[in-house]
């Protein structure tokens, strides 16, 4: 080389050496930047976490500063319209009980409080809201497994095909009372298929299916865990969420996923599994793809910042641009009200 010592990138047929060459230039000022920028981010690419219960008025949850277990009333609504009038039209529902038992019953019962949730919001916004309904078992169990527990002790296990049956019924409850989307996040084998099965053989072949399909077994959803109530009682996950060792596995779940009929694929958590992101997007490019900020995400956020530790506003955006980066076509975030309202500056954030 003629430039002993200085590292030179060949790319195509163009040569990049200093002095020539100098990246700098495109960073000049916010309009430069703004122009080359290879990510975009909007806000029909959020979809917003809530959670539904039987109260009389929004309860704080301590371990997710600014979220709410959402009552079915009015103050429900309002809130729902704020995030349609901050361009926010995607939800995913998370019930909140304290009815529970081994068979969650309150997800398969016409009457639990995620069907009465999907019925009162379709009533006031139609089609203008896409409603996702997170599919499991673990919020309405008294064990708080994700499936159906066999046998006991030491020896107790999740039991995966009588949990599909189960699945399927909770399906068709939820598509029944107006669920646009069924998103199963209980990392059962087969569960796609399963309910795309109920689904279809109930008249319900448009409702979407948007899999949990590499869910790791991750400490990052505590708050959540605290805000549904849903932590397990003995044991632990591990026997079906993923192993955080591992991602060539990823793919191997999402290839049956997408086997099996569903129409969207996720990744979660989202920031700790960016890799897992990029590999799922660059082998299945053709398949929407989601991640999920979780719970512990957003409170790690929450904590540095009221620590004053970060800016809040630009780690929230900053973090939501490299979910987007990696590949994901949609964020779950429960930061998607406030990052709405940021994302009107979009251009003067960089
Ligand atoms: C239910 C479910 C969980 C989350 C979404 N769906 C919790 C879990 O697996 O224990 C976590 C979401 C979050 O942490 O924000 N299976």
């Amino acid at each position: 080389s003629d430039w002993p010592g200085i590292v030179m990138i060949f790319n195509g047929d163009s040569l990049h050496k200093f002095p020539s060459t100098r990246p700098r230039r495109l960073r000049l000022n916010r309009f430069l930047r703004n122009s080359v920028a290879e990510t975009s981010l909007s806000t029909s690419n959020l979809i917003m976490p809530i959670f539904v219960t039987d109260s009389s008025s929004p309860q704080p949850i301590n371990a997710m500063p600014g979220q709410f277990r959402w009552p079915l009333n009015e103050d429900l609504l309002k809130f729902v319209d704020e995030l349609k009038s901050a361009g926010i039209h995607n939800v995913i529902l998370f019930g909140v009980t304290g009815k529970k038992d081994p068979l969650a019953s309150e997800a398969t019962s016409k009457n639990g409080v995620v069907p009465r949730a999907i019925r009162l919001l379709k009533q006031s916004f139609g089609k203008e809201l896409v409603i996702f309904a997170d599919l499991c078992m673990c919020d309405y169990t008294d064990h708080g497994h994700c499936g159906v527990v066999k046998g006991s002790g030491e020896d107790y296990y999740i039991d995966n095909d009588t949990t599909l049956k189960i699945y399927g019924e909770i399906a068709v409850n939820y598509a029944e009372a107006g669920a646009d989307v069924i998103a199963p996040s209980g990392m059962m084998d087969g569960q796609v298929k399963a309910i795309r099965d109920a689904l279809d053989g109930d008249g319900y072949e448009n409702v979407l299916i948007m899999s949990y399909s590499a869910k790791y077994a991750s400490v990052f959803y505590g708050p959540f865990r605290e805000a549904a109530d849903s932590a397990p009682r003995f044991g632990d996950r591990r026997s079906y969420q993923m192993d955080p060792r591992n991602s060539f596995e990823a793919l191997k779940e999402v290839a049956m996923d997408v086997g099996e009929g569903a129409d969207i694929v996720m990744v979660k958590p989202a920031m700790p599994y960016l890799d897992v992101v990029r590999m799922v997007k660059d082998s299945f490019p053709q398949v929407p793809l989601a991640a999920y900020q979780v719970s512990g995400e957003y409170s790690m956020i929450k904590a540095a910042a009221g620590a004053g530790w970060i800016d809040e506003g630009r780690a929230v955006m900053e973090s939501l641009t490299s979910i987007r980066r990696a590949g994901a076509d949609l964020i779950l975030t429960y930061f998607a009200l406030d990052a709405a309202r940021m994302l009107r500056n979009w251009d003067s954030l960089f």
